[in-house]
């Protein structure tokens, strides 16, 4: 079985992040968001995923490389010159989707977070007859995703509203489909939107069919979602008696630890926190609802909260970093400041106090 994951995007909502790596290959949990996605489609029995890339190709490729080999599945690039937008590239992967047998395939978002019930998804899909079926899940805020109205008995789709500016109901598109290769019919060679013409045809045609998602979701595309991510992916893990959780007196609540990563003396990790590998996090430091990526020192009596470090950054000493500070690769923070909701870009350093939220360019 196939399944293409759209990796087009260019990442903007999440820099600075983003200015170092393309947005599938950020990690999430100590581990690049695509490769969640990746094994939990050979998990579903898919043998071949399609790369749908508009953006660095060749950086994506030779870090998934060797993955085809760990995991055991063929992972393809089908590239787009100009970004096709998130139809557009099934028209250009058509005859890798297409064998002929009529097998239906996955097709993913590339940013979202969830358990990926897919068999039950695909038994779903071959029962109910239509053309597509999207995962849907229930959220308080439907305007930012797209709306699928839909009779919860059979799953028949009414409507498929993307980004609605009045409310039309609270149950939208997961990013997550199964889709029969008839629909590509319907798909022309151009930058075009699944969301706003594919799916309103297939609506209209009475082929269109969702099935509420199971568990957790998050699209992890923005800093705040990400953590909000962080926090059902942790919960989910605890559920679930995984080993994946750090334990120990220095542990409050759930949180992630890379064993290669140094913790010290008398610091308090989560809950909510995930520290990546290489990182050293000094005695007396407190980690709460954040992120480190890999390579980051955190000095000694330092306390972060809500915010996102990224790669080789220094945190001096008590520092205190606060209400969604988001650190791009290799920021410097000097000792002894209060820093609220910056956005830093990789490579700068912060030398004052930043005490209302503020972009650091
Ligand atoms: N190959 C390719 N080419 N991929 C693209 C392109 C493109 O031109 N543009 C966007 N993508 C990819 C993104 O990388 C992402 O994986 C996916 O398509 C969706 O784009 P986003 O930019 O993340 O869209 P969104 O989050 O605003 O909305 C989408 O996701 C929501 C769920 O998270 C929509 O599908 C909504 O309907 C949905 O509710
Ligand atoms: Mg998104």
């Amino acid at each position: 079985m196939k399944a293409i994951i759209l990796v087009g995007g260019f990442g903007t909502r999440l820099r600075p992040l983003t200015l170092s790596v393309p947005k599938p290959l950020v990690d999430f949990a100590n581990k690049p968001m695509i490769l969640h996605q990746i094994e939990a489609l050979k998990r579903a029995g898919v043998d071949h995923v399609i790369l749908a890339i508009a953006y660095q190709p060749n950086v994506m490729m030779d870090f998934l490389k060797e993955y085809e080999e760990k995991l055991g599945i063929r992972i393809t690039c089908s590239e787009e010159k100009t970004p096709m937008g998130t139809a557009g590239p099934l028209a250009i992967a058509r005859d890798l989707l297409d064998d002929g047998t009529g097998e239906p395939f996955f097709m993913l978002n590339a940013d979202v977070i969830c358990e990926y019930p897919l068999r039950e998804a695909l038994t779903f899909h071959r029962g109910h007859g239509g053309e597509a079926t999207i995962l849907v899940t229930r959220v308080t805020e439907p305007s930012k995703y797209g709306v699928v109205v839909f009779d919860e008995g059979s799953g028949a789709v009414d409507r498929f509203v993307e980004k609605p500016k009045e409310f039309v109901g609270n149950k939208i598109n997961a990013g997550i489909y199964v889709l029969s290769p008839s629909v590509l019919s319907k798909v022309e060679m151009r930058p075009t939107s699944i969301e706003k013409e594919v799916f309103p045809l297939v609506a209209q045609e009475n082929k269109l069919y969702a099935k509420v998602l199971e568990g957790y979701w998050m699209d992890v595309g923005q800093p705040k979602d990400y953590l909000t991510g962080l926090d059902l992916y942790l919960g989910s893990l605890a559920k679930s008696g995984s080993g994946l959780l750090a334990k120990g007196s220095h542990v409050s609540g759930n949180a992630i630890i890379d064993p290669t990563a140094v913790v010290g003396e008398g610091c308090v990790i989560g809950p909510n926190a995930c520290i990546g590998k290489d990182c050293v996090i000094e005695d007396g430091v407190c980690l709460r609802n954040c992120m480190v990526f890999p390579g980051t020192r955190i000095g000694k009596h330092s306390c972060v909260t809500g915010s996102i470090i990224g790669w080789k950054s220094r945190v001096g000493q008590w520092v205190r970093l606060e209400n969604m500070c988001v650190f791009g690769e290799d920021v410097q923070c000097k000792d002894e400041l209060y820093v609220n909701g910056a956005v830093v870009l990789p490579h700068k350093e912060i030398k004052g106090n930043v005490s209302k939220p503020e972009i650091i360019i």
